[in-house]
């Protein structure tokens, strides 16, 4: 399925709606509806329990999304949290500088994909990809291109070289893809904090910020976490919450949006020994998003060129989205700059005391931070499919099925009575749903033909269906479909739920970790 399915179907069926639409809409941000709001409390769900329930080390908080102002200036995000904009004088749009020259790279590769899949039908089974690669020259020449034009940017963005970036957005003749144009203004740097006001306080003091990640809120509060459950390191503390960035180019659907759901985890570890951990929490992290069946060819490791203000080393989990290879979630070495700049404009210690090796030090930080949105577009992205499937007369039909993993779907079971205006049935299918309703997420559905009422939930991945027939009225059993296979068995309504209760358990996911 395309994006623009996806859009589509995501609205359709109430996962994603866009905000405020009928006053034509924000841009950038997002409501999620009676669906999406289920699965992203899944996705939310078995990320929380991968962190907090599996690991003894590793506690959870959720901290207010205001914070003193002092917070952002001794993060270095009133200062450093910058993108790079640049506008055309004609269209009078505005873009982000290293994304115009991504683009630009993107072209590239693009181009090189194509003789790759041109050579892989050529050659069929014997092709060897990275051999073609290494050894073609016009693909040789194109990467050379490529790597050097992204080593260029990456530093001129270090050097915050904004001069620099125009001349080479000039250099390679970049034009402004709505009015094809080449008039460029300077390069500017462009702060992506939103911010408001306090109430009762006037002048400087009074400006507040909506953070722009969630780690912050959980450095300020590192000793009163380490002191209050007595945590010896290395440990971890996790939240979730919004997060809030003033984007220049919102684009992709939920992608890239302006206020956003953040999932992060900051570890806590000694000097010395972050890469350690560094390499460890990239792997497991690489593990978590297996697990839900991500296929690994869809999931990759970027090392960043260009390294954030706080790192000393990062890499970012990719995932192939609808739109091509991007962040998914980021891996970040932290060192002890976040804790060090708080301690300095504070005036409070943020020590750890190590009782072995008797003595107090700043720890350093390996975090791991994903986008709770980004995870949803993923899961989305990975389940919608359009199949080809026997219908009740065993002739061919079309089917869209969202093959989500049974423990993050929305809805669990759903229970059909065959015909609504028969009241033995749809009692019968009523007692199910109550009985069944206090264990997970049920779905009752009377309405039209039992094939259509398949498709429904096919849509919203519903794993099971249950119907209540006339059989059920004689004796006590129900038809038990499955979304994946389409299998159906006769299952007694006593053993219904011991029958389904395993496999759309998160335990299953949580016991692949
Ligand atoms: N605390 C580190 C941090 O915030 P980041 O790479 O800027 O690092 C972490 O963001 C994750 O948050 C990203 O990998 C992405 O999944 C998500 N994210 C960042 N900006 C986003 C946006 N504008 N819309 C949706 N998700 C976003």
């Amino acid at each position: 399925m395309d994006f623009k399915q996806l859009i589509s179907h995501s609205k359709e069926y109430g996962f994603i709606f866009q905000s405020s639409e009928i006053y034509d809409g924000l841009s950038a941000v997002y409501d999620y509806g009676p669906m999406g709001v289920e699965l992203k409390n899944n996705i939310k769900k078995y990320w929380w329990d991968s962190m907090v329930r599996l690991n003894q080390n590793i506690v959870g908080i959720d901290t207010a999304i205001f914070m003193h102002p002092s917070t952002w200036k001794a993060s270095g995000h009133v200062d450093a949290f910058n993108d790079p904009l640049i506008d055309n004088k004609d269209s009078k749009k505005r873009y982000r500088a290293d994304q115009l020259i991504e683009g630009y790279v993107e072209k590239i590769d693009i181009k090189i994909m194509k003789d790759v899949a041109k050579a892989k039908k050529r050659f069929g089974d014997d092709f060897d990809e990275v051999q073609f690669r290494a050894t073609n020259q016009r693909i040789i020449d194109r990467q050379t291109k490529m790597d050097d034009i992204l080593g260029r940017m990456a530093a001129l963005l270090t050097a915050e070289d904004m001069k620099g970036l125009k001349a080479l957005i000039e250099e390679l003749e970049i034009a402004c893809p709505e009015s094809g144009s080449r008039n460029w203004t300077d390069v500017r740097q462009f702060n992506l904090m939103f911010s408001t006001q306090l109430g009762n306080i006037s002048g400087s003091e009074s400006k507040l910020y909506l953070r722009p990640e969630t780690a912050q809120g959980i450095f300020v509060n590192f000793l009163n976490v380490q002191k209050s459950t007595r945590q010896k390191i290395p440990f971890g503390v996790a939240q979730i919450g919004k997060a809030f960035r003033n984007e220049i180019v919102a684009r992709q659907f939920i992608f890239r949006m302006r206020e956003f759901e953040q999932m992060e985890m900051q570890f806590f570890v000694r000097p010395g020994e972050e890469m350690k951990f560094y390499e460890e929490w990239k792997s497991k992290r690489l593990t978590w998003h297996k697990s839900l069946g991500t296929d690994a060819s869809k999931l990759r490791f970027h090392n960043h060129d260009k390294l954030a203000h706080y790192a000393n080393a990062a890499a970012d989990i990719e995932f192939q989205f609808p739109f091509g290879f991007r962040e998914l979630e980021g891996i970040h070495s932290r060192t002890d700059f976040d804790l060090i700049q708080h301690q300095e404009l504070s005036g409070k210690k943020l020590q750890y005391f190590d009782p072995v090796l008797n003595e107090s030090y700043v720890p350093y930080v390996v975090e791991t931070s994903i986008g709770c949105d980004r995870m949803f577009l993923a899961m989305m992205t990975n389940a919608l499919q359009e199949e080809t499937v026997p219908d009740a007369d065993g002739k061919d039909s079309k089917r869209i099925v969202l093959k989500l993993p049974a423990a993050i779907a929305p809805v669990k079971v759903a229970i059909l009575p065959l015909l609504k205006n028969k009241e033995q049935l749809t009692n019968l299918a009523s007692d199910v749903y109550h009985k069944l309703q206090s264990h997970f997420n049920c779905q009752y559905d009377e309405k039209d033909a039992i094939g259509k009422r398949y498709r429904r939930q096919d849509a919203i991945g519903t794993p099971y269906c249950v119907t209540v027939d006339f059989d059920s009225l004689e004796d006590g059993t129900v038809t038990l479909r499955d979304r994946d296979t389409l299998l159906q068995k006769r299952v007694h309504i006593d053993q219904l739920l011991a029958e389904v209760a395993d496999s759309v358990s998160m335990s299953n996911l949580l016991e692949k970790l």
